[in-house]
């Protein structure tokens, strides 16, 4: 009794930790320490519960119902410990910033699978009370994991270029998903309902059940065009969340319980924030089926001729300039220019120049992805606004630094309302005096949209990597 109090007591303050985590990094200024307190819980969580599945300590209500597994279970732990840590840190040193989001749909279709290997597992014990809720969660629990393993595989070999970023629609594809669902509630009632020495016949419905979930999680994101991708894999954060809490019901653990729902609700949360700063609807999402139809949508030669300029006339321009916002985009992650870039603002802002950042809420290939850039180049935090606080300030700026954006600043979004990227909020940076696009050739970007912005007479083009040509800027100061 003493050690599941101890037990339920430690997972209250790991719980606590990981609340305290997410609280502190959604503020810049707190991130470090809410990654401490995440870091610190998890190393709480981990101990205590080796320790208690050693031991056979459990909480949960079905509390001590299972035997410990001892020091050979201890040793198989701690050796499957040291792999999964060998290989993650490996793939965490070993990855390019530009390769994170398909690392991270990886990872949550490992969450995905240990679902349904949970599931499955828990398929086979009869517990003596509450049969029938064990039964429902073990369903629910391979369900929400094996969509979840299936759509973080598709979001993976979309985002990391191995399938075609263009949606795969089936005829009737939302009468498929919600066939789906209605299946696996009545498959659900039936296996609830089974007697449970019919194991075969069990077993045979939740195969069926898995392979129906399986198809589902394919569908629901081989249907998403490319453009619409961030969103996804929020939301594959959030199923990944969803799926541990089932495991922790299926294990008995609270702590699991506690994690999944705060990494599921804060996953819905971020996805919805992401819907609408796409101006995309978050039903969509969950059903699958919106996004471009990945085609490259209006020819260069339609907007005609553009300008192009050299590094040492930006740099006159930038030295006459009152007013500068820089927007940065994925290319600026490509070329790693953030370190020049933060010591461009620098030498700006000593010379006087009101120099600021627009970030829209999906410049680059993650969410916060330029932040953690230019806190990582020690860009200071009081000058780098969201999209919506900075959107009104164009109009009065002198000149704009577009870094290596190019979906973020188009503003077919708002002019076309045949553009895949319709309706998308975008940083209106045409509407400044000046515009200097940073890229390396007249390409698209990730929705593969032709950019107007390219051919309005108050742009011109510095062609180059981003990282060479703000060097070559700073270097004429
Ligand atoms: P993008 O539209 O992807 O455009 C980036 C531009 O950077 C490209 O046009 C490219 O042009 C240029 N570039 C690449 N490498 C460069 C380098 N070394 N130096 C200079 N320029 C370089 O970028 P964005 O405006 O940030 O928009 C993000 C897009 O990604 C949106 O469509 C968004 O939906 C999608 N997306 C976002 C996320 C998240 S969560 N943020 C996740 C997945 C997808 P060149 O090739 O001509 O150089």
């Amino acid at each position: 009794m003493l050690q599941f109090t101890l037990l339920q007591g430690t997972y209250i303050i790991a719980g606590l930790l990981f609340i305290l985590s997410l609280a502190g990094l959604s503020k810049h200024e707190t991130a470090r320490a809410g990654n401490r307190y995440g870091i610190f819980g998890m190393v709480i969580a981990l101990v205590v519960t080796v320790g208690a599945a050693v031991l056979g300590v459990q909480s949960g209500t079905a509390a001590g119902n299972r035997p410990g597994t001892g020091l050979v279970g201890l040793g198989l732990i701690l050796v499957a410990m040291a792999i999964g840590a060998g290989i993650g840190i490996w793939r965490a040193r070993s990855v390019e910033m530009t390769g994170m989001p398909e690392l991270i749909a990886l990872l949550h279709s490992f969450v995905g699978l240990a679902a349904v290997l949970v599931g499955w597992n828990s398929s086979y014990e009869v517990p003596l009370q509450n049969a029938g809720i064990h039964d429902a969660e073990v369903f629910v629990g391979v369900f929400i994991g094996a969509v979840t393993l299936t759509g973080s595989i598709v979001a993976f070999l979309k985002l990391s270029g191995r399938m075609k970023s263009a949606p795969i629609m089936l005829p009737k594809h939302n009468m498929i998903n919600l066939g789906i669902v209605i299946a696996f509630v009545v498959l659900t009632v039936v296996y609830v309902l089974m007697p449970h020495d019919a194991m075969f016949a069990r077993q045979l419905l939740l195969g069926l059940l898995t392979l129906a979930a399986l198809f589902l999680g394919w569908h629901l994101v081989a249907a998403i065009g490319g453009g619409d991708m961030p969103v996804v894999v929020s939301m594959l954060n959030s199923y990944s969340g969803w799926a541990a809490a089932a495991a922790g019901f299926l294990l008995n653990n609270d702590l699991l319980i506690i994690t999944g729902a705060l990494v599921g609700s804060s996953g819905a949360y971020l996805s919805y924030i992401m819907c609408k700063g796409m101006n995309r609807s978050f039903i969509n999402v969950i059903a699958g089926g919106f996004g471009s139809d990945g085609a490259v949508v209006g020819e260069a030669q339609e907007y005609g001729e553009h300008r192009e300029t050299t590094s040492a006339d930006v740099a006159d321009m930038l030295k006459d300039a009152k007013s500068v916002i820089i927007t940065p985009g994925y290319g600026m992650a490509v070329a790693q220019a953030q370190y020049p870039v933060a010591e461009l603002t620098s030498r700006l802002r000593e010379r006087g120049v009101d120099v600021r950042f627009g970030i829209h809420p999906v410049a680059g290939r993650l969410p916060g992805h330029m932040n953690v850039l230019l806190a990582e180049a020690k860009v200071p935090y009081d000058v780098v606004l969201e999209m919506d606080e900075i959107n009104d300030d164009f109009p009065d700026t002198d000149v704009v630094l577009v870094i290596g954006a190019n979906d973020t600043v188009n503003p077919a979004a708002q002019d076309d309302p045949g553009s895949p990227i319709a309706g998308m909020p975008v940083l209106e940076v045409w509407k400044a005096e000046n515009v200097v696009v940073f890229k390396r050739s007249m390409n698209t970007g990730y929705a593969g949209v032709q950019n107007p912005l390219f051919f309005k007479e108050n742009t011109e083009m510095l062609f180059g990597d981003a990282k060479d040509r703000v060097d070559d800027i700073l270097r004429e100061f």
